[in-house]
C-alpha cells in the first residue's frame, strides 16, 4: 500500500544520502520534502526521475508561520486523498550557530526554533493524521551527553534551564561566543530527546517516535556558519575522524537514518538509536518533570504563533 513519508533536512549532508536510501528501500513511499528555497523543489524533481512520486513543500523551519503553512498543506492533501496515508516523519533538519544571539523571525533563538520548535509544531499538527504502523524519527546528537567519551571535547555540555529562557537568545553566558552557540546546540538536542519521551507517552498505539544519533559526521554543512578556520578544519582535517569509532561517514550516517526511518532497526517508542542499535541516552535525558515542563512551554510558545 502506498503511503506518505515526510522529511526535513534532505537537501544536504547525510540527509541527502538518507532520502535516496529511503526512496530505494521503500518503493511504496510517496516522499514529501520540506525544505527552504529552491533546493527542495530541485531535489524532488531529481528524485522523481525514478518514476516514484516525490513532492516538495517549500518550508523555512525557522519560521513557525512557514512550518504551520506546510503542515496545513500536508493535512489538506492527506485529507483529500491527494497524498496516501501518512506513515512516517523524518525530522533530520538541524542547525548549529556560532553564537546564542541569532533570532528567528518569531523572536526565538534560532537553534531552538529549528531543532525543537519546528519539529514540535509539525508532529503536533500532524499527530492525528499518522496511520499505524508509523514511525517518527528525530535526528539528535551525542552532544546531549556532554561528556568527553561521546564528544571528545568538541561540543560544550548541555546546560538545562527554564525552557522559556532556552527558547530566547542570550540564555547562556557570553552569548556572542562559539561556546554559547555550542551549548545552545547540545541543549536543543537534549530538549528534542525530552520531547520524544513526552510524545512516546502521548501518541496513539502503533505511532512510534524514536531518536536517531548519527555519531560525529564530518564534512556536512552543519558548521557552515563557523569561521573560515573552523570550516577548513571541518572540511580537510575532520574527515580523518571517520577512522575513529566516534565518527560516521555521510554515507553510513545516511544509510543508518534510512534504516531507522524504514523500521529496519527495531526499537520501542521513545528509544534512542545510536547509529544501528538501541542504547540509553544520557542519565540527564530521563527526567519526567523537565519533559512535562518543556511540553507545556512549547505548547504555549508555538501553537498560538503557528496558528
Ligand atoms: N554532522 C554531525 O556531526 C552531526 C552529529 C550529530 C547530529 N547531527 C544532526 O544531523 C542533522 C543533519 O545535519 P548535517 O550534519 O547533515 O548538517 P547539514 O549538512 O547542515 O544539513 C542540515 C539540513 O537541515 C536543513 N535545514 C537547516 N535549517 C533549515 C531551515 N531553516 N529550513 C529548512 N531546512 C533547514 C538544511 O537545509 P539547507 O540546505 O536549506 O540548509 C539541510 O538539509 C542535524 O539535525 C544535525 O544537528 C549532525
Amino acid at each position: 500500500m502506498t503511503h506518505t513519508i515526510v522529511m526535513t533536512g534532505a537537501t544536504r549532508g547525510f540527509g541527502r544520502v538518507a532520502v535516496e536510501r529511503i526512496r530505494e528501500g521503500d518503493p511504496e513511499a510517496h516522499l514529501v520534502l520540506l525544505a527552504r528555497g529552491a533546493a527542495g523543489t530541485e531535489l524532488a524533481a531529481h528524485l522523481s526521475q525514478s518514476g516514484r512520486p516525490v513532492t516538495s513543500i517549500p518550508t523555512d523551519l525557522l519560521s513557525l508561520g512557514s512550518v504551520r503553512a506546510a503542515a496545513d498543506e500536508l493535512i489538506q492533501r492527506l485529507d483529500t486523498g491527494d497524498l496516501p496515508p501518512l506513515r512516517g516523519f523524518v525530522g533530520n533538519a538541524g542547525l548549529l550557530y556560532t553564537n546564542n544571539v541569532t533570532e528567528s523571525p518569531d523572536g526565538f533563538e534560532a537553534t531552538f526554533a529549528v531543532n525543537v520548535l519546528a519539529n514540535h509544531v509539525l508532529i503536533r499538527l500532524l499527530q492525528d493524521r499518522f496511520k499505524a504502523p508509523s514511525r517518527i524519527v528525530l535526528t539528535v546528537s551525542d552532544a546531549h551527553f556532554g561528556d568527553f567519551r561521546h564528544n571528545a571535547g568538541m561540543m560544550p555540555a548541555p546546560s538545562w534551564q527554564d525552557p522559556a529562557s532556552l527558547a530566547r537568545i542570550r540564555a547562556f553566558p557570553k552569548p556572542n561566543t562559539v561556546t554559547a552557540g555550542g551549548t545552545a546546540y547540545s541543549t536543543s538536542k537534549l530538549a528534542a530527546i525530552y520531547l520524544i519521551h513526552e510524545y512516546a507517552r502521548r501518541l496513539p498505539q502503533g505511532v512510534d517516535i524514536v531518536a536517531y544519533n548519527p555519531g560525529f559526521v564530518p564534512g556536512t554543512g552543519l558548521s557552515r556558519e563557523a569561521g573560515a578556520a573552523v570550516r577548513f578544519v571541518g572540511r580537510r582535517i575532520m574527515p580523518l575522524m571517520t577512522l575513529t569509532p566516534m565518527a560516521s561517514s555521510q554515507k553510513n550516517a545516511g544509510q543508518h537514518l534510512a534504516d531507522v526511518a524504514l523500521g529496519r532497526i527495531p526499537a520501542p517508542s521513545g528509544s534512542y538509536i545510536d547509529r544501528t542499535r538501541e542504547v540509553s541516552s544520557s542519565k540527564e535525558s530521563y527526567d519526567l518533570d523537565r519533559e512535562r515542563q518543556l511540553w507545556e512551554t512549547v505548547e504555549d510558545l508555538c501553537l498560538p504563533i503557528a496558528s
